[in-house]
């Protein structure tokens, strides 16, 4: 048994709805890869019962597995905003969101997330960044003057296969914006911060509170 099995036979089993979106996601989609799956999906979850958030907004749905397993552990009167650019995806996210019981927690946004993050009038207690990697730190800029003092962003990816660790070409603008986007973090003082290991990388982001001095 690998260590990546031994997580998993010790952690939740993945509720047999998102291991269907999970499976129809390798079957119908070209970078299956990209869904968050069982154990990220797991700890998705988990941080959300830890959080109770309020107001969440995921930025990069893709099959929506990952919004579901954040509604899963969220109130009945919390919200998730989530934002999608490519229009071809939104039918079967919405029929992945009504195969669940806390799909209609869920606020699907097809468009580019810069454009719909400004459109959301909205304060937030967690943000979870999965979009485009070169645009992390733009997401970030756009989403801390609505986080609320004390709330978090998860920033998915940060260890980007491991590429952040070696030499980058030039032209590698993603991995490239993802060192970047984490060496920014490391310094900004606005914000409290841990990278983890966890599968790509997650690194947590808390946004300090006024009485802190920044
Ligand atoms: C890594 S996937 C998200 C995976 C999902 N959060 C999960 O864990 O199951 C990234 C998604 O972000 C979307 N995306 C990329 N650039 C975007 C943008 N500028 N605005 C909104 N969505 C974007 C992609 O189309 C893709 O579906």
């Amino acid at each position: 048994m690998n260590i990546d099995n031994y997580l998993l036979s010790h952690s939740d089993k993945e509720p047999e709805y998102l291991a269907r979106i999970n499976r129809t996601t390798h079957v119908r989609m070209l970078n299956p890869r990209m869904c968050s799956g069982h154990f990220q999906g797991r700890v998705l979850a988990m941080f959300c019962h830890m959080i109770q958030p309020l107001k969440v907004l995921e930025i990069g749905t893709f099959t929506g597995y990952s919004a579901l397993c954040m509604a899963e552990a969220l109130n009945a009167d919390a919200v998730l905003h989530t934002i999608e650019c490519d229009d071809e995806l939104e039918e079967f996210i919405l029929q992945n969101f009504r195969g669940s019981e806390h799909g209609h927690k869920i606020n699907l946004h097809i468009g580019d997330a810069l454009t719909e993050i400004e459109k959301l009038n909205e304060t937030f207690d967690l943000v979870f960044i999965d979009a485009d990697k070169r645009e992390y730190l733009a997401y970030y800029e756009a989403v801390l003057p609505k986080l609320k003092p004390g709330g978090f962003i998860l920033a998915d990816n940060t260890l980007w296969d491991g590429k952040v660790l070696k030499p980058v070409d030039a032209n590698d603008n993603q991995t490239i914006e993802i060192m970047r986007f984490n060496d920014f973090i490391t310094t900004d003082h606005r914000v409290e911060k841990v990278m983890l290991p966890l599968r790509d990388g997650l690194t947590i982001i808390r946004k300090k509170c006024a009485n802190v001095p920044i």
